[in-house]
Order: structure tokens, then sequence, then C-alpha cells
């Protein structure tokens, strides 16, 4: 039967809702308890087990941890229910495991509210084994005198049913009479004269003496050996948490069909101490040690640290030797567990089910989405949204809409932050800031001189982490969200200018962590998108943003570099839309790329130094889309100023000297710009037009050496393209080999147009040889139009010239004649047709602006031709 949930039932007067509990999934975290148990009842079965072993490692303790409202204590509710024989069952568990015995199940609540000590815990156990209807003589005889020594004046009845919580185990015997049978069994037994009233002077040491004599009478207690010194010990809590030992040694004494196991089940465990005062943790330990027939199921925020060697001292039994399956990579049950979110179908279902009408759920499906989208899987979201949805409706009278969940609950904060002492708060409104982080970075951008805050944060289960990403640890996305959005209730929650400073600080740690020049791109990237992101969404100034930013285009990789929408207007919201846009020119058309950078230009957000990235890429752009005189234009401002892509600009000058056919000019400019691997690149592609295939080859071969040596894989991809694409022409092996390098080199970098030249080459190979060229060609050329990259298109209709002028189709050849032609604008690319009538000794049309070829028409025309015969022999050949 499911229950009702009442409290969305006292929140509504609609008689017509029903809502019910839901409690959901949770199937693996039972699966674990059900292997623990069961791992559990073999092992207190093994012939050699008994509670007088003090030494052997424990296997007793599991542990679930997780986030604030992740759903421990219920789930430890209903593992409490379903594991005592009368409670409810929970319907998506199996039942208990056979053969694991009798349980008795307790569940003790230890957060700070609940206002339990140390001795109340070792009442409820005992109380718990009281249950059995069995005597625990040595137990009681030691809480007896605890009891006599430490509450002189409150009887034990007394104080227990006093104690709301220590009531509830009222059984049909009761605690203190079976004490007081203890105590009449053992005067007796004794034979002290009178009764024994109290458990202090000459009466406790009759008992002890008795029992060191291990007098025949007592003979059985005897055999519990540390009994007598727990007794002479002084009564103090210290002593008290040792006889644990002793109700375990009680429990043992019973005959197996009359025993049970204790399931001690310790909820919110992160109370029980902070990490420098394990006084409460280091009691609770020894319970746990000296029990090694019950089972602890421990839930709580963090993992339990019992591995670790390091609190040895602080607690009497650390490390994996002493707790192995505590340790990580343990994976025997019991062993350390991480409550995980919900599926989103669990939370769906969960949503369909918690309130209904007529049997339908009363929400409506899209608003169900979005709860569901925005809860991440929390199930303490869930049940927020759940009363919201109730408040809503009762309100207006009708069903809220889904903008009205577009909603992160301060009450979720409050849960997160109830743990965190006021440093690690302040660390973890920082980290907020961060897609991702390290302890370093959230250190410094905390302004903290101590790490230690950090590190304890990134310990717990809402941070998870990647160890490959360039910075390990990332927020729990809607703890971030919450934190960031919803944080107004908190006593010490941050102004506006708070959340200010602590952006200016966080951009400032990230940029000290720039990489150098040319090593970790992974870093790179990951410092500038999110220092775009903070800069943009906190209207910083830019600082070295613009240097990464610089450092981003020189490799020529163009990782997509995109943000969330934020903010516009700021001068980093012009840097976000400009990297965005030269990124994405590789997967788009050129024009939506020059529309962009129009607009960037224009709106004058850009400081001057980083104005030029716009203004360069502008310009190339629109060379790409035919756009010439513009281009050159945006290329002499760039080239004029000093700024890192000066160089690239005056290339860039070069190129479009070259794409009008005044060649001349652009051996001239060659000479005047610096060495390195885009120099050599540029007199590569100076020479193929000249049709001196050899020395383009080989000016490209330098590049590709150069690049490499430069360890710029964009420009290794760009060129080994170039020399695949000149190669082509003479050289088939070498066109193979070349273009296989290319294509690999190009997993690393996007670059369209390489991706496209390579596949040119291919077609420039196959020229004359393969039938279905025109076809291949036809692809290629779509795609170079999709991109809006004009060269490429004019470079596939010159391969397919090629094609039909080494068979000498001459028909085929008018018609492709026809269609490069129409790359021709003005001078601008004239000369690639000119060079398709070199090909065939044909002459051009009279109107066609004529090229200046670097050793004049004849001999460069001579060239060609000898290209073209020289194809056709190979041909032949096979
Ligand atoms: N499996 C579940 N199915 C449905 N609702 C759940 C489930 N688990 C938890 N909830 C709901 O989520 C809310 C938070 O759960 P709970 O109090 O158990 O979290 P917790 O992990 O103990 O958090 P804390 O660390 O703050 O103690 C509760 O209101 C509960 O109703
Ligand atoms: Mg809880």
């Amino acid at each position: 039967m499911p229950r009702s949930d009442l409290r969305s039932l006292f929140r509504s007067n609609h008689q017509d809702l029903t809502a019910e509990e839901v409690f959901a999934d949770r199937m693996d975290e039972w699966g674990a308890v059900a292997r623990s148990l069961a791992a559990h009842a073999a092992a207190i079965r093994e012939p050699g087990f008994t509670v007088e072993d003090f030494e052997t490692p424990r296997r007793n303790v599991l542990v679930f941890y997780g986030v604030g409202g992740i759903g421990k204590s219920t789930f430890s509710r209903h593992l409490e229910e379903h594991l005592s024989s009368e409670g409810p069952r929970t319907a998506q568990w199996t039942p208990v495991p056979e053969g694991v015995g009798r349980l008795l199940p307790v569940r003790i609540d230890l957060s700070r509210q609940s206002g339990l000590g140390f001795e109340d815990i070792l009442l409820a156990l005992r109380l718990t084994a009281g249950r059995l209807g069995r005597p625990m003589p040595a137990f009681d005889l030691a809480l007896r005198r605890y009891w006599d020594v430490n509450h002189p004046s409150e009887p034990l009845d007394a104080y227990l049913r006093r104690h709301g919580f220590l009531r509830r185990f009222a059984t049909a015997v009761s605690l203190p009479e079976q004490v007081q049978s203890v105590l009449g069994d053992i005067a007796q037994a004794i034979a002290l004269p009178g009764t024994l009233g109290a458990l202090v002077g000459q009466g406790l040491r009759s008992v002890v003496g008795a029992l060191r004599e291990r007098r025949q009478k007592v003979e059985a207690l005897a055999g519990c050996t540390r009994l007598a010194d727990l007794l002479e010990a002084d009564a103090d809590p210290d002593a008290l948490s040792y006889y644990a030992h002793l109700l375990a040694w009680d429990l043992a004494q019973l005959p197996a069909d009359r025993s049970g196991t204790l399931v001690v089940l310790l909820d919110t465990f992160e109370d029980v101490g902070d990490r420098s005062h394990r006084e409460l943790e280091r009691l609770i330990q020894r319970v746990a040690w000296l029990m090694p027939n019950a089972l602890f199921v421990v839930t709580g925020r963090n993992r339990l640290q019992w591995d670790d060697e390091r609190l040895d001292g602080q607690l009497d039994w650390a490390g994996p030797s002493a707790w192995p399956q505590l340790a990580p990579g343990a994976i025997a049950e019991p062993r350390q567990h991480r409550v995980g979110y919900l599926s989103a179908e669990d939370c769906e279902r969960y949503l369909c089910r918690r309130l209904t009408r007529d049997r339908q759920p009363l929400m409506a499906a899209d608003t169900r989405h979005e709860i569901v989208r925005r809860s991440h899987g929390l199930p303490l979201y869930l049940d927020l949204a759940v009363m919201r949805y109730l408040d809503l409706y009762q309100r207006t009278g009708r069903q809220p809409g889904v903008g009205e969940f577009h909603y992160d609950f301060p009450a979720l904060v409050a849960r997160t932050f109830r743990d965190l002492s006021a440093s690690e708060r302040h660390v973890l409104r920082t980290i907020s800031l961060f897609d991702s982080f390290s302890v370093d970075l959230a250190t410094a951008a905390s302004g903290l001189a101590q790490d230690a805050p950090a590190l304890q944060l990134v310990e717990r289960p809402f941070i998870d982490t990647d160890p490959a990403a360039p910075w390990p640890c990332h927020l729990h996305d809607l703890i971030r969200e919450a934190v960031r959005d919803a944080d107004a209730t908190a006593e010490d929650r941050w102004s506006t200018a708070d959340w200010h400073r602590a952006a200016q600080r966080a951009f400032d740690a990230l940029g000290a962590e720039l990489p150098p020049v040319g090593e970790d791109r992974r870093r790179l990237l990951a410092c500038l998108t999110q220092g775009l992101r903070l800069a943009r969404d906190h209207a910083l100034e830019l600082g070295w943003l613009v240097d990464a930013a610089y450092r981003y285009v020189a490799d020529l990789i163009w990782e997509p570099v995109e943000l969330p929408p934020g903010p516009e207007g700021s001068p980093a919201a012009a840097l976000v839309t400009t990297l965005g846009a030269v990124a994405r020119r590789q997967r788009v058309h050129r024009q939506e790329t020059v529309d962009q950078l129009t607009a960037v230009v224009s709106g004058d957000l850009l400081p001057p130094s980083a104005l030029d990235l716009a203004r360069y890429y502008l310009a190339e752009c629109q060379r790409d889309l035919g756009r010439l005189e513009e281009s050159a234009a945006g290329m002499r401002q760039v080239a004029a100023g000093a700024g890192p892509l000066a160089a690239d600009a005056a290339r860039g000058l070069v190129h479009l000297a070259r794409r009008l056919g005044d060649f001349p000019a652009v051996q001239a400019a060659v000479e005047r710009l610096d060495s390195g691997s885009r120099y050599h690149r540029t007199l590569g592609d100076l020479w193929w037009t000249q049709g001196s295939i050899a020395r383009a080859c080989s000016a490209y071969d330098d590049a590709c050496g150069e690049a490499a040596a430069e360890s710029n894989p964009g420009e290794a991809a760009l060129s080994r393209a170039c020399l695949a694409f000149a190669a082509a022409f003479q050289d088939s092996g070498r066109a193979d080999q070349q273009i296989r390098l290319a294509e690999q080199l190009l997993k690393g970098a996007t670059i369209r147009w390489a991706e496209i030249q390579t596949r040119i080459a291919g077609l420039l190979r196959d020229a004359g040889a393969d039938p279905a060229l025109p076809a291949r060609a036809a692809v290629v050329e779509a795609d170079a139009d999709a991109s809006g990259l004009t060269s490429s298109v004019a470079y596939t209709r010159l391969a397919v010239c090629f094609h039909h002028a080494v068979l000498g189709d001459q028909p085929a050849l008018d018609a492709a004649r026809v269609r490069l032609r129409a790359c021709v604008n003005g001078a601008e690319f004239a000369y690639l047709l000119e060079i398709s009538h070199f090909l065939d000794g044909s002459e051009p049309p009279s109107d066609l602006p004529r090229a200046t070829w670097i050793d004049g028409t004849m001999v460069t025309a001579a060239r060609w031709s000898a290209i073209a015969a020289d194809r056709k022999t190979a041909i032949a050949a096979r």
C-alpha cells in the first residue's frame, strides 16, 4: 500500500487530489545491502570466527555517501523498514536474502539536532538486542556499574521513559528489569549476603573476584575474559565504548536459532564530528570494531576515511589493513558506495506518481520535463519542485506553466551549505564560477593562503573529477546553478560586489595558468573559454584574453569556441563573437562569418589590440568569397599595424596579388616576408602556378619541415595538403603518399580549405585515368561551394580541364573551360583559365585579362603543356 504524502495533502484544499509518497529506484543500493548481508552472514559462520578476536581486519561496515538531498536518509529509513520483520516492504526491492538469519535493524540518526549522545547509541543497540528476549548478562553487568557511577540520581528506567528516541524500543521485557535480574543472579551465585544494591565498593570487588577466580557458579560469565577488566576500569565514556564487546559476546553466546544479527544504520554520519575533532567518531569506530558480528550501514555526506593511515592516532584503527574493504578499489561487499543521481526516467516516473488526479498525473508533461531537466536527478529538487507546484496551483487555481520552474531553490543551497565551514563555503561560491578547476586554481581564486578548504571541498561528493581534463574537478551542475542563482538567504551570502571581486580573482587566477607559448593546447583552450565567459558575464576587462586569443588562432587548429548565451555589448562579448565566428568559418559558409565579423568591426567594442583579429579574418573570408578589394583594404590596415597578425596580413596581400595573376609582384613581395613555414608555403603557392612543380614541391616540403619544427599542427596540415596538391600534377606516387599524410594531419585540425585541397590533389592525381573523375569533381566542388571557398571551386574546375586535356576530349574540355571561366572575376583567377589553354596549346579568349608570368608566357606555357603530355605518356605506358 503506498503511503499518502501528508505534506502535499495538507497544502491543498482540493479534495480530488491524490498525493502519495513515492520512493524511486535505489535498486543498486539495495543490491549492495543484500550482498553485504549475505557476505556478512557467511563470514560470521566461518569456523574460526570469534568476537574475541581483536586483531583480524574488519569487514562489517557498508557506507553510502552522497550530496545533501540525494536521498541517503530516505534510503536508510526504507532500509530499516525493509529489514525488520514487521515493517512495510519497499516494493521494488527483492526480499531480504534467505539464510541471513534473524536481523535486528536499528537506525540511529546522528545529526546534531537529534541530540543523541554516545550513551544513547549504546543503549539503542542494547535495547534492539533486547528484542530477542534473552538476557545479555555481561553487558548488563557493566552497564549497571556505569549507570550507578554516572547517573546516581536517575534510575535507568526513568531515563528510558523520558527519552523519546529510546522509548521507541520498549519491548515486552524491560531493560531495567533484565539488568536487575542479572544482578540478582550473580549475587546469588557468589552468595553475597543480602541483595546487591549497586555495583560499587565491596559488592563490585566480590563480583570481580569471583570472575577472576572463575568460580564454578559464574563459570559461564567468566568465559568473557575481558569482563573483569572492564568492571574494574573507570566507568567513563571511553570504557563504555568497550562495552560494545560485551554485547557482541552476549549475542555470540546465544544458540544460533535464538540469536540475531544487529544491523546498525548510522545516518547523517557527517555530524559525528568535524575533521579535526574525531572524539565521537573514535568511539563509534570502536563499537564497529568490537562488534564484528554486527553489520554497520553508514550513510552520510562523505566517504568514511577509516582507510586513511594518516588518521592513526585520531582513530584506533586506521588504514586499509584494518578496513580492507573501505579502501578505494575494493570490490567485495560490504564497501563504500556513492549514492547516485536518479535517472531521468526515474524522475519522470516519480513526478507522474507523486501527484495525481483521477489517476492521471497532475503535472503537465512539459512542466515535468522542465523539472526533470533542472533537477539533474537530485530527489530533493523534485520534492521542492512538487511543493512549489502545489503552492502555485493553490494560489492561482490553475496549472502552473513551465516558466514558473526556471527556478533554483534557496533551500537547496542551505542544505548543501549545512555541513561546510565558513572557508569551505567561500571556496564553494568561488568554484561555482568555474566550469572546471584544480585545488590550486580554487585556492588562488578564493584569495586564500592555504589549500586546506579547497582540499576538503574536492572530496565532497558534489565534486566530480576527471583526471584527464586540464583541471580535474567539476562542481555538479545543479549545485553550481543553485549556488550562483539562489544563494539568497544564507547569512554569509555574497553581495553583487563580492561576486564581481570573486570573478576578477578567478579571472586573474586563470590568466596565471596560461601554458607557455606553444605548449598544452587543451589548457590554453580551457583558459580561453573559461576566461571569456567570466569576462563577459561579469563585465571584466579583456586583460590576458587578447594574448590568449592570438595564441588560439596561431595554431590554425580551429577547435570550436562556443559559449552558452550571455550578456551582450561588452568587449568580452565582442571577442566571444569574434573567436566563435573565426573558428566556425571552417564549418559554415564564409558569408556567415563575414556578416558576424562585419558587425563586430563596426560595433566598435573591441580594443585596438583585439580589433586586428576581427579585421584580419574578415579580410580573409572576403578574399575567399572573391571580394578582393574589400579584402585588400582590410589586409592593408592590419599589415600597417604592429599586431601579431601584421605579417599574416602582408602575406594575405601577396595572396591577393597571386589571385590577380601579378606574379612578379608576388615574387618581390615574398622576398620581403619573414622566413618560416608560411614564407615557404607562399613560395610554393607561387611556383606551381608557373608550372614549376618541382620547385613548388621543394618549397612546400620546406614549409612542412618548418611547421613541424615550430610544432604548429595546423600549419603542418595545411602545408602538407598543398604539397599533395602540387605533387599530384606530376608524380602520382608522391601524391598518394602526401595525400595520406595530409589526411592524417587533418584529423587533428579542422581546416576546411586544406581538406578540400587534399581531395583536389586526389582528382589531379587521377586526371586522365579515372572515367568517374568529373562526377567526383562535382562532389568536391559542391562541398567547396557550400563553404564559400571560391579558390577551391576554381581549382576543382581546373582539375577537370586537366583531365579532359589529357584525354584530348575537345568538346568536354570546352565545356569544362566554360565552367572555369565562370570563376573568373575581372583579373581574379583569369590565370587559371590561361593555364587551361597552355595545357592543350590553344589560344585564350582575347578578352581574358592576361597574367604576368615570371619566366614569360612562352616558357610557362611550354611547362604546362609538357605536364599534360607527360601525363598522356604515363597513362599510355600503363
Ligand atoms: N529515492 C527517492 N525517491 C523519491 N524521493 C526521494 C528519494 N530519495 C529522497 N527523496 C526525497 O528527497 C528529499 C531529500 O532526501 P533525504 O533527506 O533522504 O536526503 P539526504 O541525502 O539524507 O540529504 P542530507 O545529506 O541533507 O541529509 C526528501 O524530501 C525525499 O522525499
Ligand atoms: Mg539525510
